[in-house]
């Protein structure tokens, strides 16, 4: 019943290289990629597909397993996703959740109906008949997480009911000749607690997997894919300081060594000291670095702009400037790296490759027409998977688990009036004192992000015996899972003291801090 974007048939067919997988179909449910995810957790790899896709295009994958999604549709709507019959033919097994379990029992005779309550949330469950292959030897009463207002009222022929809730007389069943599961509660999400166990089951006892896939076993794999692509090609490679640009472009020297030279444009609207670090520990692997620094370039040409798509528009167009600059210095290169993660894959909807080219930024995406070959070695990965191996990589922790962190930089903090040096001296130095003390509370991991506006006003203030007429600064904090939604951090109130008291202090030019207390949305995380 929960909803996010469908995927259209054949969307997502990136190309899988794990020996062992399982396809997820998705039907449309909110929690379709949290599957995939934990199913990886669980040592196996897992990729979506759309539900409607062909039966011969998933043959080809030869997946040893299938998962059927939640969705937000009603079996009875006729224009609900449908149950496709030919799956079976497969004679692999499959394990519906939530919708994917309603559609399939109701194609194979058994009875869906809308309940009189649904239930979202919470709820109970109790195992019968024992819990049979799939649930037996978990406890006979256990808490599961539910999202649904149909249920199964009966199951097919053939089938034996495993478990009930109060709104779900059926709220698991299987029919272990055929290799057919299904379960009401979504094991994916963290309120399932024996949801992880659920998944074991089917993946190891059920299917068979071997459970050896982790995120550490893509390195040996993307190495040989890389060398395979590039040959004796040379390759380069845009660097933002991030950690997918910078895992990726790890990956890649270890692939194909001197022949990868990657760029750095430092555009001077980065965060202190970073643009440092980042030379740093490319210049400690011993990786062919540009380092432009292109600071005057950039202030230059931002001098009187106030406008926040204007700065954009001019960062993005400098960007790639400088970019193609220094490419065509490097002549032979004809493949260019890019951090494409999985979630990028889904979102762009396709698996052509001309369309992933990061372009749902405008700053650090590059145009389309440049003439390379991309290669993007973490295609398959999620996030998480990305600082794993990154970590595996060794590449240092900072870098590892940075914040996300916006391609015009600090451009964008500077609110409501011209980004100029001393501006950004202030809010690079407000910034510092905001990381260091959230990283010395240990809360940096646990937000999404942590940063300072400058809004360019002036407010009054007294300090020693004087009057001052200076900037406030605004903390942003927020926690959120994909920066579509997120709510704003409740930090600790010595923590804010403490930030506000140095950054009083401590700076030249600032008489005052404020708290940003907005979720997204209506807010958005940045403030332009
Ligand atoms: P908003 O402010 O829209 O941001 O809630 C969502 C996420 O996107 C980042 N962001 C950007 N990243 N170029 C980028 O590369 C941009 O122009 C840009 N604007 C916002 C933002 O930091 C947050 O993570």
């Amino acid at each position: 019943m929960l909803e996010s974007p469908t995927i259209e048939a054949g969307a997502l067919d990136a190309p899988a290289r794990a020996s062992e997988e399982v396809l997820v179909l998705d039907f449309g449910g909110q929690y379709s990629q949290l599957i995939a995810r934990r199913i990886r957790e669980c040592g196996v790899f897992a990729e979506l597909m759309a539900a409607d896709v062909a039966v011969e295009q998933i043959r080809e994958r030869s997946p040893k397993a299938l998962i059927l999604s939640g969705g937000p549709a009603s079996v009875y709507d006729p224009s609900a996703p449908s149950f496709p019959g030919d799956l079976l033919e497969l004679g692999i097994p499959m394990l519906g959740i939530c919708y994917g379990m309603q559609v399939m029992v109701q194609a194979l005779g058994g009875k869906v109906e809308g309940a009189e309550a649904g239930e979202f949330g919470r709820a109970e469950l109790t195992l019968r008949n024992g819990g049979g292959r799939l649930l037996g030897g978990l406890p006979e009463e256990q808490t599961c997480w539910m999202s649904h207002r149909d249920a199964v009222f009966e199951p097919p022929r053939g089938f034996l009911a495993l478990a009930s809730s109060p709104a779900s007389p059926v709220a698991a069943c299987e029919d272990p000749e055929r290799g057919l599961y299904g379960i009401q509660f979504h094991p994916e999400v963290v309120h399932t607690p024996y949801g992880t166990e659920v998944l074991t089951r089917f993946l190891r006892e059920i299917a068979g997997f071997e459970m050896q896939w982790s995120p550490q076993s893509v390195i040996a794999e993307q190495i040989e894919a890389i060398r395979d692509q590039v040959s004796d090609g040379r390759v380069i490679c845009g660097l933002s300081g991030g950690v997918d640009s910078s895992v990726a472009a790890l990956l890649v020297h270890r692939a194909v060594g001197d022949r990868l030279t990657c760029v750095f444009v430092d555009h001077g609207l980065m965060r202190l000291n970073e643009a440092e670090q980042v030379v740093e520990a490319f210049e400690q692997y011993g990786i062919p670095l540009v380092h432009v620094e292109a600071e005057d370039r950039f202030l230059t040409r931002l001098a009187g702009v106030d406008d926040p798509e204007t700065k954009r528009k001019i960062i993005g167009e400098e960007f790639i400037r400088v970019f193609e600059e220094e490419a065509a210095k490097l002549e032979d290169a004809r493949y260019l790296v890019q951090g494409t993660l999985y979630s990028d894959v889904i979102e762009s909807g396709g698996s052509d490759h001309a369309a992933t080219i990061k372009s749902h930024h405008n700053v650090g995406g590059l145009p389309e027409d440049l003439e390379f070959e991309l290669v993007e070695p973490l295609r398959m990965l999620f996030k998480d998977e990305v600082r794993a191996v990154g970590a595996e990589l060794g590449l240092p922790e900072r870098l590892v688990w940075r914040q996300p962190f916006p391609g015009p930089g600090l451009a964008i903090r500077i609110v409501g009036g011209e980004v100029n040096r001393e501006r950004l001296d202030i809010l690079r130095e407000a910034d510092a004192i905001l990381q260091e003390e959230i990283r010395a509370a240990e809360l940096y991991r646990q937000l999404w992000q942590s940063f300072c506006v400058l809004p360019v006003v002036r407010s009054v203030g007294v300090q020693g015996d004087g009057r001052t007429y200076a900037y406030p600064i605004v903390i942003r904090a927020v926690t959120s899972d994909d920066a579509m939604t997120a709510d704003w951090a409740r930090l600790p109130y010595d923590l804010l003291e403490k930030v506000s008291n140095r950054i009083i202090n401590e700076i030249r030019g600032v008489n005052r801090v404020a708290l940003d207390i907005s979720s997204k949305p209506p807010s958005t995380i940045e403030w332009e």
